[in-house]
C-alpha cells in the first residue's frame, strides 16, 4: 500500500534536507585515511572471535558538535557535553567484550583517563633534581592504569578513536562508519551519546572571514540539521542495534520526549537523562519497558554506565539471537 501523501512528502523533505546537508558540507580532509582505518578495524574484529562469527562492534559517539558561523572559523555555536558518558561507556563496552569505534569531540573526555586531574601533564608529573621527569606519587596508580589500559585496547585492535569538531565532520564520519557497519548486520550497535547541533549555517551561506563586531545586531540564519537517526535506521545500517539519547532539563517532559523519539526514529532503545542527575540515574525506554538504571551509591567509584552497558549488552545479544531465528 502507498504511504499517505503526508508521509511521502515528509520523507522527500528529509531526503532533500539530507542531500542539501551533504552537498554543502566541506569535504573531510582525511576521508580516505578514515575509511582505510575503519575497514581494517572491522575486518580484524570480524575474524577474531572464537565462535567464528566475529565480535560485536559498537560505535560510541561522544561530546558536542560545533556549528561554525564563519568558514575561516573564529566563532561557533556549541553543544553541551563533556564526553564523560561516551568515554566511560567505551570502557564498559570493552569490558563487555565489544570492539569500540569511539567517535569523539576533540578535547573531550577520553576512555581510561577519567581519574586523572584536569591538567594531567602539569599535575601528574614532576621534574627531579637531575631534571628527569617522574610521576607524582599521588597519581602513579591512575597514570599507570590509564596508559596500560589505553594502549592495551588500541594496540590489540579493540579501540579505534576518530575525532571530530564540527557538525559537518561528525555527520560525514557517522555516514562513513555506517557503511562497513551495515555489512556486519545485527552485530553492529550505534550508541549515540553525542550532543548533536540542531541548527547550522549551510557552508554556502556562511561568510568566509571573521564577522566584524561593528553592528549591534548579529543577523545569522541557522537552518535545522536533518535528524540523521531516521536515515541511519532506514538506509545506512538498517540491521544495526540503535540506541539514542534524550537529554532534558525538565524531568516532567523527559519520558514522553524519549518515548516520542523511540517511535519517530524507530530506535531499539532511548536512554533518557536529566541534566543535573545524569551521572546518577538514567531511564532506558524501549517499546515494552521503562527501566530505571542507577549508579551503585554504596561503591564510591561505581558509574551509572556500569549497569547501563550490562543491560544494553544483554538486549543486544537477545536482538542478535532473534535476528538469527528470523533468517
Ligand atoms: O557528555 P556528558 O557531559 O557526560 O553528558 C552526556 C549527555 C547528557 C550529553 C548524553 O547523555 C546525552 O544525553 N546525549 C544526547 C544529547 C542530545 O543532543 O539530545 P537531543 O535531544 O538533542 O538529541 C537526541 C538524539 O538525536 C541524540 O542521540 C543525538 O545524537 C541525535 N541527533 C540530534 C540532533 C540531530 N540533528 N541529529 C541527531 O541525530
Amino acid at each position: 500500500m502507498d504511504a499517505p501523501n503526508g508521509s511521502q512528502d515528509t520523507e522527500q523533505t528529509l531526503d532533500s534536507q539530507v542531500k542539501a546537508f551533504f552537498d554543502s558540507a566541506p569535504p573531510l580532509q582525511n576521508r580516505n585515511d578514515i575509511i582505510q582505518k575503519l575497514n581494517h578495524f572491522i575486518q580484524l574484529n570480524s575474524l577474531s572471535s572464537e565462535n567464528g562469527i566475529g565480535k560485536r562492534i559498537v560505535c560510541v559517539t561522544s561530546g558536542g558538535t560545533t556549528a561554525p558561523l564563519e568558514q575561516r572559523c573564529v566563532r561557533y555555536v556549541d553543544n553541551f557535553s563533556s564526553g564523560h558518558r561516551g568515554a566511560t561507556s567505551t570502557e564498559y563496552f570493552l569490558k563487555a567484550g565489544y570492539a569500540v569505534i569511539f567517535l569523539y569531540r576533540r578535547g573531550s573526555f577520553q576512555p581510561f583517563c577519567r581519574s586523572l586531574p584536569d591538567d594531567p601533564l602539569l599535575e601528574c608529573f614532576e621534574a627531579t633534581e637531575g631534571l628527569n621527569i617522574q610521576v607524582c606519587e599521588a597519581y602513579s596508580k591512575a597514570v599507570k592504569t590509564a596508559i596500560v589500559d589505553h594502549h592495551a585496547a588500541v594496540d590489540s585492535g579493540l579501540l579505534l578513536k576518530l575525532p571530530f569538531s564540527t557538525i559537518f565532520e561528525y555527520l560525514q564520519m557517522l555516514q562513513i562508519i555506517s557503511k562497513p557497519m551495515k555489512d556486519i548486520g545485527p552485530r553492529a550497535m550505534f550508541y549515540l551519546a553525542a550532543a548533536v547541533s540542531d541548527f547550522y549555517v549551510p557552508w554556502k551561506d556562511m561568510v568566509e572571514h571573521k564577522i566584524q563586531s561593528g553592528s549591534h545586531i548579529l543577523d545569522v540564519k541557522l537552518v535545522p540539521v536533518p535528524k540523521m537517526l531516521s536515515v541511519l535506521r532506514k538506509d545506512w545500517a538498517p540491521l544495526a542495534f540503535c540506541i539514542s539519547f534524550k537529554l532534558e532539563t525538565d524531568s516532567n517532559i523527559l519520558l514522553n520526549k524519549a518515548r516520542g523519539a523511540l517511535e519517530k526514529y524507530n530506535m531499539h532503545a532511548v536512554v533518557a537523562n536529566e541534566l543535573s542527575t545524569r551521572k546518577e540515574q538514567v531511564v532506558v525506554v524501549t517499546i515494552d519497558d521503562k527501566i530505571t538504571v542507577q549508579r551503585d551509591k554504596s561503591k564510591a567509584d561505581d558509574d551509572v554506565e556500569n549497569p547501563l552497558i550490562k543491560l544494553l549488552s544483554q538486549r543486544h545479544s537477545a536482538y542478535i539471537e532473534d535476528s538469527k531465528r528470523m533468517r
